[in-house]
């Protein structure tokens, strides 16, 4: 065992005692109330970065703060890494179904459960133990360290990207790790190749003045609860294609050898059905399950509201109605123009008698990595030492809308290396995290560190 790996056994209670407290916090980016909960846990950030040895700002928004960690005592020549990580969480409803409250850590059956156990207060916690353990062990990192955590990730990043524009040269860094994703499965350590993007909007359609009595109008007044049913069915084809002129038309296919990837990888329909305990699949027609998911572009409501939905019945026609909707995007569909595509499409189909109002959400850019250099390659080293086996490549539905911005921004690659597993319920009641997998990754960013430190310095000095 290395004296990083003696350092976290020995401090693994400290380490879960200290995750718990962070835990507790609830940093419910998405809720006004939580305003103060948000900036407590961005100080909580800033205390333990300053605990362990870095420097730390807290650095405030017009939203939540962002805090930056840093620590530049490497020698000449060595890299700067920069570990991005996310310390809000999404709002916890319907709390009834959890088993224990949400701000309540509890571990069951190797299981810690908590709302931001896994997305991501327990990934972003990983790193800082890996690098309080370098710290006291060796009481220098082997690479220049900046820690960036940022408290609008579930709300859409929306200040994010200006600050890394603004603040491009002091968060110059050679590459950008992340910990905010899965595993393939339980034991089989996985990096990322691509990320969907987003679109997301409101559609709010407007009837009548008011609600009124569905007997005495019915039939006569276009129901806007119809009529936003009607809109939204006319968003996909038999087939399960979207039917929105112009959706795919900049959509990139992907490459042969990566679809081959992914049918080499142990995956079952039935394994899906039986996780999210439904008995058949649907989608877009002629592709995989795996291509469905990380490859092909969607189109889902996310929320619907109107009329009656209290107990019992009410005869009204009411005067409005509401959904959310949310497209995951592929390279290279583009955020913007494709919320256009779908508020021209919803004008269009429209029927006469109601008013429609498209609001825009957020967006970010989908983004696929080239999977090559110093960074990818001690992302597969430290991998394959914490879990005694390859990573394989994987890809994911989900967005980290920043992740193409990093590469914008700050030209730097970026590495994806999650802990989290299929099935851990993020965003869901009852989200947890392995513990194994929590000790398993601390280990892994301990070693990452080393080998991206001695590989980049390798190839600086080619
Ligand atoms: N950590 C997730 C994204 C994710 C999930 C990556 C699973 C890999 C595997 C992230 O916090 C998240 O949920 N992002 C939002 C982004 C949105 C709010 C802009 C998402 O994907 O819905
Ligand atoms: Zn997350």
């Amino acid at each position: 065992m290395s004296a990083l790996q003696q350092w976290l056994a020995a401090h693994d209670a400290r380490a879960f005692a200290d995750l718990d407290a962070f835990l507790r916090l609830p940093s419910i980016s998405a809720r006004s109330e939580h305003a103060g909960d948000c900036a407590r846990t961005a100080q909580f950030v800033a205390d333990t970065l300053t605990r362990i040895g870095l420097t730390a700002r807290i650095e405030p928004t017009p939203g939540h703060p962002i805090v930056v960690g840093e620590w530049r005592g490497a020698p000449a020549g060595a890299p700067t890494l920069l570990i991005y990580g996310h310390y809000d969480v999404q709002p916890v409803e319907p709390l009834e179904l959890w088993t224990s409250p949400p701000f309540e850590p509890t571990v069951r059956d190797g299981k810690l459960f908590a709302r931001g156990a896994v997305d991501d207060k327990g990934q972003l916690w990983i790193h800082l133990m890996a690098l309080e353990a370098h710290l006291a062990v060796h009481g220098r990192l082997p690479i220049n360290v900046i820690v960036l955590a940022e408290g609008e990730e579930e709300v859409g990043s929306a200040h994010l990207e200006e600050f890394l524009a603004r603040e491009r040269e002091r968060l110059a860094c050679d590459a950008v790790v992340i910990s905010d994703s899965t595993m393939f499965a339980p034991g089989i350590p996985s990096i990322l190749s691509s990320l969907r993007g987003l679109a997301y909007v409101q559609i709010d359609v407007r009837g009548p003045a008011g609600d009124l009595h569905s007997g005495m109008y019915g039939g006569a007044v276009v129901n806007p609860a119809m009529a936003l049913a009607r809109i939204l069915a006319t968003l996909h084809d038999a087939d399960g294609r979207i039917a929105i002129p112009g959706f795919y038309d900049t959509v990139r296919t992907f490459p042969d050898h990566v679809r081959a990837a992914m049918r080499e990888l142990p995956f079952s329909d039935a394994g899906l059905m039986h996780e999210v305990q439904v008995d058949a699949l649907g989608g877009e027609a002629g592709y995989t399950t795996l291509e469905k998911l990380w490859t092909r572009p969607t189109c889902e409501v996310n929320g619907l509201l109107s009329g009656y939905t209290g107990e019992g019945a009410k005869t009204v026609l009411p005067a409005t109605a509401m959904a959310k909707v949310s497209c995951r995007l592929v390279p290279d569909q583009d955020p913007v123009v494709i919320a256009q595509l779908l508020e021209a499409h919803v004008r269009r189909v429209a029927p006469p008698g109601v008013s429609i109002t498209v609001t825009h959400l957020h967006g970010g850019r989908p983004w696929r990595a080239d999977l090559q250099g110093p960074i990818i390659d001690a992302g597969r080293a430290a991998l394959a030492a914490a879990f005694g086996r390859e990573p394989v490549i994987t890809g994911e539905g989900g967005s980290i809308p920043v992740v193409g911005d990093f590469e914008r921004i700050l030209g730097a690659p970026v590495l994806l290396m999650g802990f989290g597993l299929p099935g851990e319920n993020a965003h869901a009641p009852d989200e947890w995290i392995a513990v194994d997998n929590v000790r398993r990754g601390m280990h892994a960013a301990a070693v990452l560190y080393e080998e991206y430190g001695r590989r980049a310095s390798i190839t600086s000095h080619q």
